[in-house]
């Protein structure tokens, strides 16, 4: 790979419009292959308890014919668990989940669920699957990701994406100190939720973030100027942050 940032590639929502006619076009495994192409480091789908948009199929489809990375975000369901057991993929981002929320609202209670995710994090670990916890950018959150011995945590980056103008300094300041924290601690942090090419840069500078995951936005764009540029420019401009970064205001 070699880059600094990664950049992974959320494909639920091609499901999403897949669903909405009940047939298999637009397939989300061939936009995870172009997504591939279009320099794309790792795949990320969303296999949620009521199959909204990725289903089974989907999951075996990715994972026989996928060679990037694939990055399976679940609730933590013994039903997930199993599913995540069975086919082994190179990471699992454990995810709060809600039936009736629109998407992922808000980052899970590692800290107050501590005893429920251990054994989830501990058999998925155990398996070769590289864990991550999809927290907000809460020092508690962090501790409890250190204490169950998750090797990752992505931060949701929500709250950053919907600041105002006189909010959105501190919210980007809350995720340049957790992201120190993490690394502090020794997690491999990586951040996502929201994401557009207008506010991916202050993100993509901050130094201590290993991997990007972004899915609705790209695949919103993708209808106005294909998947292949709409990745390509994502990339260019989480590059380019990367590069001019001046460091975080705590760093
Ligand atoms: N990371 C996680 C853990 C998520 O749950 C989501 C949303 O499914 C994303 C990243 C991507 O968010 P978005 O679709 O807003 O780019």
């Amino acid at each position: 790979m070699g880059k600094t940032l990664r950049l992974g590639v959320n494909i639920d929502h091609v499901a999403t419009i897949r669903n909405a006619r009940g047939i298999a076009h637009p397939d989300p495994i061939r936009a995870a292959r172009m997504a591939a192409e279009a320099g794309a480091d790792g795949i990320t789908a969303h296999l949620r308890e009521d199959r909204r948009h990725i289903s089974d199929d989907d999951i075996e489809r990715l994972s026989a014919q996928i060679d990037l990375p694939l990055n399976f975000e679940m609730a933590a369901t013994e039903e997930m668990l199993a599913i995540a057991l069975r086919y082994r993929p190179h990471a699992a981002c454990i995810v709060p989940e809600k039936r009736q929320e629109i998407t992922t609202e808000g980052g899970l209670d590692a800290h107050g669920g501590e005893n429920h995710l251990r054994r989830h994090v501990d058999e998925m670990g155990k398996a070769g699957i590289r864990v991550s916890l999809f927290i907000d950018p809460e020092p508690a959150q962090l501790w409890a990701a250190k204490r169950l011995g998750a090797p990752v945590v992505e931060l949701h980056t929500g709250c950053y994406a919907e600041a105002g103008a006189d909010t959105w300094a501190a919210e980007l300041g809350r995720l340049c100190d957790a992201a120190e924290l993490a690394a502090e601690l020794g997690l491999e942090c990586h951040a996502g939720h929201g994401l557009s090419y207008d506010n991916v840069g202050p993100v993509a500078a901050i130094a201590n973030l290993k991997e990007l995951n972004i899915g609705h936005f790209l695949i919103g764009e993708a209808i106005f100027g294909g998947l292949d540029s709409a990745i390509k420019r994502m990339r260019a401009l989480m590059d380019k942050a990367r590069a001019e970064a001046a460091g975080c205001r705590s760093a």
